[in-house]
């Protein structure tokens, strides 16, 4: 069985541009991250399986409906379907692992398994998946070798994430080959918790404006 890559979802991470890495741990911040995004009208979220709060972030999220929300750092079958179980639309591991990969397309979840050389490439192609995570970015040759391995890849589209911030996404954004950029510098627990999610509120506008002033 094949990944289904019509899945709505790619149309929409490829609107928004934008994936934001969250790691919760602590759940009273979860009300302010859902209005800084929404206000932001940027509706997704990767909520990260490094704390042990993410299925319950997961689940807290889902349950509101307004943001799409996806399970991230998932490196285990039974993260996958913990997650998936609480409401996660989508699935990002930061290695290719194949239970995990299976499971998501027999469930048609859209999954962005880790890569970062050829041969990760060409495994999850041959899944049929024709979107992948590119990670840790900045160390395996960031824009560079994503050019250089959308060569012989010339039909796969890439999520950067790890080292990316507020100085270089743009950069990455421009690039045809890569279909959204992922980090925690897009909206943070810290942030979050300085000053009610006005610091937050303001990073997540202009990176917001400084992309749709670049992409227009
Ligand atoms: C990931 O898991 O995708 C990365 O750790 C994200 O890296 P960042 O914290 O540099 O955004």
């Amino acid at each position: 069985m094949l990944a289904n890559m019509n899945h709505e979802l790619y149309q929409k991470i490829a609107q928004t541009k934008l994936l934001p890495l969250y790691t919760a741990t602590d759940l009273s911040c979860l009300g302010r991250l859902e209005e800084v995004l929404v206000k932001n009208e940027v509706r997704f979220i990767e909520v990260t399986y490094r704390s042990d709060l993410a299925t319950a972030a997961i689940k807290q999220l889902a349950a509101s409906g307004e943001l799409i929300v996806g399970a991230g750092t998932v490196r285990t079958l039974a993260e996958a379907k913990s997650a998936v179980a609480n409401g996660a639309k989508f699935i990002v591991s930061p290695a290719l692992v194949p239970e995990v990969i299976e499971y998501c397309i027999a469930e048609d979840i859209p999954v962005f398994p880790g890569t970062a050389t050829p041969n990760d490439i060409q495994r999850a192609c041959e899944y049929g998946i024709k979107v992948v995570k590119f990670f840790p970015a900045d160390i395996y040759g960031g824009l560079k070798a994503i050019n250089a391995l959308s060569g012989p890849f010339y039909d796969v589209k890439f999520l950067p994430t790890g080292g990316i911030n507020e100085e270089n996404y743009l950069e990455y954004l421009e690039n045809e080959h890569i279909i959204a950029v992922g980090g925690s510098f897009i909206i943070s627990e810290s942030a979050l918790k300085k000053d009610n999610g006005q610091t937050a509120d303001e990073n997540l506008r202009k990176l917001v404006e400084k992309r749709d002033n670049k992409l227009k």
